[in-house]
C-alpha cells in the first residue's frame, strides 16, 4: 500500500514520556509507504458538551483525524486503566456525526509502564475501541516495561526486543489497512 497516513496519540503529556519514546521509535522506523504523525494533546480541554464552540486544539485534532487512514495509540497505564489524556482525545473525536473520523479505521496499540507493560490499560482501551468501531491489530502486542533499562539516559528506546515488536506491529498495521481497503 502506498502512503498510509497514521496519526499517533500518546496518553502521557510529559516531555520525557516513555510512551512518546515508543512513538518516536515508530516514526523513525516506519515501513516504506507509512507516515506517522504525533498529535499534540497538551492543549485539549476536558470534553464538555456545554462549550459554546469547539476549542482550537480540538479543531486541530479533528483535522488530523480527517487526514489519517490509521491510528497508533500509545497507552500509559494509570491506576490499572487508560490515561485520561488519551481517553479524552478519543471522546472528543467520537462526538463527530456518526463517529465518522474513526469508524472503520485500523489502529494499533502500544504502551510503556510498569512490569505488566500497560497490558491492563491496553485491554480496557481495546474495549473502548469496540464501541469506536476501530479495527485493531491483534498481534504482536507491545507491552514495554519502562523500568528495565529499556530507555537510555536521553529517553530513547534501546531495548531490542521492544524495538523489534514495534517494527513487527507497524508491518501488521500496514497489512491490516491493506485488507480493509479491498
Ligand atoms: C496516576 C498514575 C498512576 C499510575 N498507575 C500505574 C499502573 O496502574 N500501572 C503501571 O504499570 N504504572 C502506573 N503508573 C506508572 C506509569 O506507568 C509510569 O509513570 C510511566 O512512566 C508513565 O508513562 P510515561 O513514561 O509515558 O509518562 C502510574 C503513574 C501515574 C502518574
Amino acid at each position: 500500500m502506498s502512503g498510509l497516513k497514521v496519526l499517533a496519540l500518546c496518553g502521557s503529556l510529559r516531555a520525557k514520556s516513555t510512551n512518546k519514546a515508543l512513538v518516536e521509535y515508530a516514526i523513525a522506523n516506519a515501513p516504506e509507504g507509512m507516515q506517522i504523525e504525533l498529535a499534540d494533546l497538551s492543549e485539549l480541554p476536558f470534553y464538555n458538551a456545554d462549550l459554546p464552540a469547539k476549542p482550537a486544539a480540538v479543531e486541530r485534532l479533528l483535522a488530523q483525524f480527517a487526514k489519517a487512514d490509521a491510528l497508533l495509540l500509545a497507552c500509559p497505564e494509570y491506576n490499572y486503566s487508560i490515561a485520561p489524556a488519551l481517553k479524552n482525545a478519543l471522546d472528543w473525536v467520537s462526538r463527530e456525526p456518526n463517529n465518522e473520523l474513526m469508524a472503520g479505521k485500523v489502529a494499533a496499540i502500544m504502551g510503556s509502564g510498569g512490569g505488566m507493560g500497560t497490558s491492563r490499560a491496553q485491554y480496557h482501551l481495546r474495549q473502548v475501541c469496540v464501541f469506536l468501531d476501530l479495527h485493531l491489530v491483534n498481534k504482536p502486542e507491545v507491552f514495554c516495561n519502562a523500568f528495565a533499562n529499556t530507555f537510555d539516559a536521553e529517553g530513547k528506546l534501546t531495548d531490542e526486543r521492544v524495538q523489534s515488536l514495534i517494527v513487527q506491529q507497524l508491518g501488521a498495521l500496514q497489512e491490516l489497512a491493506l485488507r480493509f481497503k479491498n
